[in-house]
């Protein structure tokens, strides 16, 4: 499956065991530490400032978007910037519904209950958590068959932060419960350049701001692939130099483990270089351009395609996979002259009689 092939890349954007590991380290304590995001973070900044006023729980916060860009980070801040204990759980740990009401009924009053991967919650817990977030309440359930009674139990006053990826998801009456949602964007390298700064001092690595922007450009607008990028630069500049990360010493360790000046990996790059230079620029179909390189169609599609597209190399059409004038460019090739594959040729030239 397509998660063997995403697990072990460089530039996938979801944490691996490392990434655990340091990313505790790593993680911006308070609003005032994390970057970016400033619209998130003025608005969350807001809720939670008159929260605090009123001295009561801050609405339930919504947190959307790709992964590696700071929500579970930003679900931990809302807690210290409420000066409350944080829980944490998600919605695959939680199996049964009786699991969820456990966690709601031993809630203390102001506690930040996270569920993270709120949108993979079954569908009793969802239901149990309707109730929870509108009116702190649950039902418990106890015994079993016809026997069996709902027992109504008050919980204190709490603030649900979920997570998701994928908020499209979330059936409505769940989203329209949150009374804050913010929408993580991907990082401009400005922004990625202090995360890669600040992480580089909490790691004592020396670097300069030229290294720092070399890297930044090829981390996918992704905190979390930057200080993945910034771990592995930082080893070749150990073993291979005296430690400082200047931009020749990123560029040459980011050739090691080929992540190339735009952030294509090897997979990003092979996609590229067969639509190039075995179908023309295309168009061509998912399951053909598959083959080519060697993958299953689901592995093109959901792990190399995603960024191709969001970087305008590639296109996805009805007629299949086109690239774009960016994809010649950037693996240096020179497009043949009708490449494209929109354009489509005229009756009338489809249909000149060959000269006499
Ligand atoms: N705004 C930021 N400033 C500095 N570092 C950040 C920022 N956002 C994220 N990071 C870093 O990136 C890492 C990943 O962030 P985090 O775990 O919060 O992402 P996530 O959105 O929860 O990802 P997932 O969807 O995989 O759960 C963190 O360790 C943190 O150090
Ligand atoms: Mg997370």
């Amino acid at each position: 499956m397509y998660d063997d092939a995403a697990a072990d890349r460089l530039v996938t954007a979801a944490a691996d065991g490392e990434d655990r590991a340091v990313e505790a380290a790593l993680r911006p304590r308070d609003l005032d530490e994390f970057i970016g995001q400033e619209r998130v973070r003025e608005q969350l900044s807001l809720v939670l400032q008159a929260a605090r006023r009123r001295g009561a729980s801050p609405d339930h916060v919504l947190l959307s978007g790709p992964p590696g860009l700071g929500k579970t980070t930003l679900s931990m801040i809302i807690a210290a910037e409420m000066g409350a204990p944080i829980r944490i759980t998600s919605g695959p740990a939680i199996q049964h519904a009786g699991d969820l009401a456990a966690i709601l009924s031993s809630l203390t009053e102001g506690e930040i209950l996270f569920l993270d991967e709120i949108h993979r919650l079954s569908r009793p817990a969802e239901e149990m958590l309707y109730m929870a977030m509108e009116d702190f309440r649950v039902d418990v359930i106890v015994g079993k068959g016809p026997g069996a009674t709902a027992i109504p139990l008050e919980l204190p006053p709490f603030t649900l932060v979920g997570a998701t990826t994928r908020a499209g998801l979330l059936p409505p009456p769940l989203r329209d419960r949150f009374g804050f949602t913010g929408h993580m964007e991907f990082y401009a390298p400005e922004e990625l350049e202090r995360v890669i700064h600040r992480s580089a001092r909490l790691l004592a690595v020396e670097i300069d701001p030229k290294g720092a922007a070399e890297i930044a450009r090829r981390s996918r607008g992704t905190p979390r692939i930057a200080n993945r990028l910034l771990r592995r630069v930082r080893d070749y500049a150990q073993v291979r130099h005296d430690g400082l990360v200047t931009p020749e010493i990123a560029d040459a360790a980011l050739a090691v483990y080929e992540v190339d000046p735009r952030g294509l990996d090897r997979l990003d790059r092979a996609v590229l270089h067969a639509l190039l230079k075995l179908f023309g620029g295309g168009p061509v179909g998912l399951s053909t351009l598959a083959v080519a390189v060697g993958e299953e169609a689901e592995t093109v599609e959901e792990v190399a395609e995603p960024f191709l597209v969001r970087e305008g190399l590639l296109a996805r059409t009805p007629r299949g996979r086109i690239a774009t004038a960016a994809a010649w460019a950037h693996l240096g090739l020179t497009p043949p002259p009708q490449a494209g594959g929109l354009a489509v040729p005229q009756q009338a030239e489809l249909f000149t009689p060959p000269e006499a």
